[in-house]
Parts: C-alpha cells; structure tokens; sequence
C-alpha cells in the first residue's frame, strides 16, 4: 500500500532528536508557554518575516483567535470560499460572525477575485455587515492576494480586515513574498499531515501588529491581561513545550521538505497521462504542494482501482462547506457556487509527502496510466 500521507515516516526519522528534545523539556519543568515555546514563536516569527508570532492550540484556533482580536461579533460577516476545509468557516461561527462565500476560480481552486468585487458590488450588500475577508493558500497554493486586496480597499478603504489562512501553505510565496506577511494577520495549522507538523494538534498566529499580537496572546490564556486580571473572556488555547521543541526542529527542514514536495508534483505533472485535470502552479505562486489534488470525471471508478492496487488517496473535499448540514441556516442551495461544487464531486488527492520515495512515485505514475 501507497499511503497519501504518513506522518510517521518524517517524524521517525528524527526520533532520536526528538527524544533528546523532550526530555529536554521533562527536565525543565515547564510544560506549557515555557521558554521552548517563545524559542519557536520566535523562529517562526523569523522564518516568515514578520514581527509577532503567537502559538496557539491549533489553526482552528489560530483562525478563532484572530477573528476574535479583529473584534468580530454577532451579525458581522466574514467572506471566505466554499472550497476549503470546513473549519474555515467553522472558526467564523465559533467567533460569533456569519461566513459568507465568494466562489473559487477553475484553475486557481483559491478565491476567485472577480467574484469578489461582484459580491461587494452587489445589492443589498450592506444588510450583509461586511467585516473581513479570509482567503485560503488552498492545497499549498497561496490566493491571487494583490487583486483581493486591491477589491477589498476600493470597496471600503481600510475597512475590511484580510486573515491569511495559511494552514496548507507553509513557505508558499506570492510574488516572491511568504504567505503570512500579505495580511494583517494569519494562521497556521500543525496538525501532524501539514507541511510543518507537530506530535500532535498546534497552531499559531502571526501578524506585523502590536496590538493584534497583544490581544490574542490575552485571549488565548483566558483573556488575561495580567496574572488573575481578564480584560476579556477570552480561552484556553496555548502551545505545549514539547509541540515547540518538535516544530523547531522540523522548522529547520521544511524548505528541503517542500523543496522534495515541489519535485514529486513536478514528476506526477510531466509523467501523468490520459483524462486527469492537473493542478497549475498560478504565474504568481512557489506552489508548496501540500496536497497534489488532480480532477476526473471518472472519479468512482479510480477509487476502485486505486482501492485495487493499493496507492492511497484522499478528496479535499466531498462536499463544499455551503452545502453541508451544519450551514443548512445558510439558506445555500446546489448551484450557488458551481466551480467549488463541481471540485467537491471530480478532485482526487495522490500520494504526496516528502519521505515518499521516487520508485513510490514512479508506480503511483505507472498505476494511472494504465487507468
Ligand atoms: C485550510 C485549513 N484551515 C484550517 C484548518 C484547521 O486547522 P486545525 O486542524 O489545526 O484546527 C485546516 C486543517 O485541517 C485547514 O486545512
């Protein structure tokens, strides 16, 4: 078997660091928000080029917390795409705000920019209470940026807050530039599939903002301003010592890591033939490949012959975030985001992760073309 992820390839070969790591911690005594963990926000905050990083819980709560410092209340609306993964949107409830979806672009699969400037140019948009947008680096693939924020400023000058969700495109540029500055603020996720993991759930914010990066560092320990003094109600979302000392040192490997996802996209992209829609590298993007999503027609019929001769693969994702149940209050209905519907029933996910091996690949390659 093939499998379509496995973090236990990358995380065993680095067992013996990672051990030495931990102990490390055991020994210090301090488990959460301890010295290892301001070590890894501050070599995060250095890596993407920016000047507070903030860890957190998870992406989820990265997404939460920014939205939550931005002030996003009850009744305002957050733009965000259909095509993502569902806790984009989730984040915006969770927040106390409304997601409302712009639709994706055919080839980009991120948001698409013309659709955006309709929206806020259309009628009754201000019942709608527009607060922020949040466009998704989808697939490892960062969003068409300067269009979104040249649209989001016409509409409204500064009004309109930008959150980065950069949980799939750790070290993606756009126009050279690495996702998480493009914004005022951005989250990451390191659930152990992303192209930075952790042992575990973990995520962080980043932003250039003094205040934001004070707000969500209140509010993801109960709100405190101060030891025992709460400004706000805030929540329980801090880093584990031993989530730093393991995404430090997978820190120091993800450029060769995507560097490795990069080629084995390139030998799929040159080597795949027949009836499959493949992803594009948009002329602005360094694509970092978190996930090689193709799209087929014949999608039923590959999944049994994958099941068949055992290469794995995954669906990102089998129903589009305004069609399912939890957003039923929506009121969306089939055909209002037809490109990210017509995703949600052709993509398929191969086979990508760093440690995968070129003969690996090589037969995921030979297996397709003889579909
Ligand atoms: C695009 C996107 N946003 C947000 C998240 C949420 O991250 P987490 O699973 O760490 O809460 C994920 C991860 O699944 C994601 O892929």
């Amino acid at each position: 078997m093939i499998p379509v992820s496995d973090p236990k390839r990358g995380m065993t070969a680095l067992k013996e660091e990672i051990m030495s790591a931990v102990s490390r911690v055991v020994d210090s005594g301090w488990y959460i928000l301890g010295g290892e963990v301001s070590a890894f926000e501050e070599q995060f905050a250095k890596y993407i080029g920016v000047k507070h990083a903030v860890s957190v819980a998870s992406g989820t709560d990265a997404l939460t917390l920014s939205l939550m410092a931005l002030g996003i209340g009850p009744g305002d609306g957050v733009i965000t795409v259909p095509n993502s993964a569902f806790p984009t949107a989730a984040a915006i409830s969770r927040a106390g705000g409304r997601p409302l979806f712009v639709d994706v672009g055919k080839n980009s699969r991120t948001m698409n920019p013309e659709l955006l400037e309709k929206f806020l140019k259309s009628d009754g948009i201000e019942k709608e209470r527009v607060k922020g947008i949040i466009p998704v680096h989808l697939y490892g693939q960062p969003a068409d940026m300067d269009a979104i924020k040249a649209i989001a400023e016409m509409a409204r000058k500064d009004d309109l807050f930008i959150i980065e969700d950069c949980a799939q495109a750790h070290g993606a540029l756009y126009k050279g530039k690495k996702v998480g500055t493009l914004g005022d603020i951005a989250a990451f996720s390191f659930y152990p599939t992303k192209n930075l993991p952790a042992l575990g759930d973990a995520g962080i914010v980043v932003t250039g903002s003094d205040d934001l990066a004070e707000k969500v560092k209140a509010l993801r320990n109960y709100g405190q301003s101060e030891r025992y003094i709460h400004d706000d109600v805030g929540m329980n979302s801090r880093m584990d010592d031993i989530q730093a000392v393991v995404l430090g040192l997978r820190l120091k490997k993800l450029d060769t890591d995507n560097d490795r996802r990069r080629e084995i996209a390139k030998m799929y992209t040159e080597n795949i033939k027949g009836d499959f829609v493949l992803p594009q590298e948009m002329e602005y993007a360094h694509h970092v490949y978190h996930l090689y999503v193709m799209e087929t027609e014949k999608r039923e019929a590959l999944i049994d012959y994958l099941k068949d001769v055992g290469v794995g693969f995954g669906i990102h994702y089998p129903r589009p975030i305004h069609l399912q149940d939890a957003y039923r209050a929506l009121g969306h209905k089939r055909g209002d985001f037809p490109v990210s519907e017509k995703l949600s029933d052709t993509v398929i996910s191969l086979p990508l992760f760093p440690e995968l091996t070129d003969d690996e690949v090589f037969k995921v390659i030979d297996f397709l073309n003889r579909f």
